[in-house]
């Protein structure tokens, strides 16, 4: 019989969306999850889990919270560099800081060394599985997909595909840019914990034969997805409209080419009509919402009371380095922010069950993370509640005055917690963090 570890913490994960029902999660406490051979065999209070067992090896993080691991839903692991560039909105922010910093990944080293220090950095924060756009470049896929191996971590990454309005060392063809993407589809779509993610970067720099060719790929692959942007910025929603006159909006020119999918993942979607909405809803796409990303470049503010009146799939995301942390609880946060400023004081359960469970289903891999359930990979986090100062004399004033609940503990950590919160990070019950 292989080993079994039975880890002793605060053990929280969700069952349901807090929006379809109140008590849509699971909390002990004093709990514990049990893992073996990488998996979660058990999870529940301490004691009676604990009494079903008779051999295994105990960790112990009382008074510390276990839960799943962060999945980060848009994130460019090449713009880990360029975090945090001063003064542009988003066309000039691609042009001066993103393209020239992509053309590096020209040297397979180069990706290796950077993919190596995202991977490192998404374990830091907490983030056990991402959505991630790679360059032009095959070989930056393969660099992201080996690094991801090597902790048989859940990745899901692609080429990016772009064809026109960029520099010519950042562009493909529509017919080199189908090929390289089929032979990196066959290569890594499926092996190990990879997934393949089609990746037309957006209209802007994609020509409507290379959207087409990207539609037609994932017809012969219906399992890989597909991620592109959408709708992020008003000068690119003009111009994405005079390069495509005869659509009547932006989501056109995808539906077009066939890329609106439920495998389908767009970026931002600030500035949708109530139409465009609908039609996402009705082909069960994903919308990302990415705040610290929207309020760095200017882009708007993403209105999540409207997504949810339409009913559409939402989840949050970094989109690191248009997104100025790697942490989901930064992005928590600032989601939170952005909905004030929209009258809408959303919850800390619904941003975090869009960073677990909620994105998990979104992405279709619900058997596999997103919670602590039996069976699925033991990806999961330790967090502290209270490492600085500030967080220590709030957590002392909610205790003394008996308010030290769930909901303020985890709105404590959205509000004022990082990467220093993350005490450990675990990868199919090996600890990388
Ligand atoms: N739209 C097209 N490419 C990008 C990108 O790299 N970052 C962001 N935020 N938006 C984009
Ligand atoms: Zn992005």
């Amino acid at each position: 019989m292989s080993e079994l570890t039975l880890y002793r913490g605060e053990v929280f994960d969700f069952i349901d969306s807090p929006s379809n029902k109140k008590e849509a999660y699971r909390y002990f406490p004093d709990g514990a999850l049990v893992v073996q051979d990488g998996q979660i065999i058990d999870c529940g209070p301490f004691k009676e889990t604990k009494d079903r067992y008779t051999d295994f090896e105990l960790v112990d993080y009382s008074g510390k919270l276990l839960m799943p691991g962060f999945i980060d839903s848009h994130i460019h692991y090449p713009q880990a560099e360029i975090i945090g560039m001063y003064g542009k909105q988003l066309l000039d922010w691609l042009g001066d800081y993103t393209f020239p910093a992509e053309q590096s990944f020209a040297s397979p080293e180069h990706a290796g060394r950077m993919a190596r220090f995202f991977i490192q950095e998404l374990f830091r924060n907490g983030t056990t599985t991402c959505m991630a756009y790679a360059t032009v470049h095959p070989a930056s896929v393969t660099a992201l997909f080996s690094v991801a191996s090597e902790y048989d971590m859940c990745m899901l990454t692609g080429k990016v595909l772009m064809d026109r309005n960029a520099p010519a060392g950042l562009t493909d063809t529509a017919e080199r840019g189908e090929s390289e993407s089929r032979n990196l589809i066959e290569t890594w779509h499926g092996k190990g914990r990879n997934r393949y993610v089609i990746t037309p970067r957006f209209a802007i720099s994609c020509s409507t034969e290379q959207l087409i060719a990207a539609g037609r790929l994932h017809e012969q692959y219906p399992d890989t997805y597909i991620q592109t942007h959408l709708s992020e910025n008003k000068d690119e929603i003009d111009s994405t409209l005079s390069l495509c006159p005869d659509c009547r909006d932006y989501l056109e020119v995808y539906e077009r080419a066939g890329l609106v999918t439920g495998r389908s993942v767009f970026g931002h979607c600030i500035h949708l009509s109530d139409s465009e909405c609908r039609r996402l809803d009705e082909a069960g796409s994903v919308v990302v919402h990415c705040p610290t990303s929207n309020l760095f470049l200017g882009s708007g503010l993403f209105d999540m009371r409207q997504a949810n009146r339409i009913g559409m799939q939402t989840v949050l995301a970094t989109d690191v380095g248009a997104g100025t942390s790697f942490s989901l609880l930064r992005t928590m946060g600032e989601s939170y922010k952005v909905q004030q400023l929209n009258g809408y004081p959303m919850s800390v359960f619904e941003s975090l069950y869009k960073c677990t469970l909620g994105a998990a289903k979104a992405l279709h891999l619900d058997d596999e993370i997103g919670s602590l359930r039996k069976g699925r990979k033991a990806d999961f986090i330790v967090v502290d509640y209270a490492v600085t100062p500030s967080q220590q004399i709030r957590m002392d004033y909610l205790i003394r005055n008996g308010q030290w609940t769930l909901e303020n503990k985890l709105f404590g950590l959205q509000t004022i917690g990082d990467d220093r919160n993350i005490q450990a990070t675990y990868v199919v019950g090996k600890q990388v963090k």
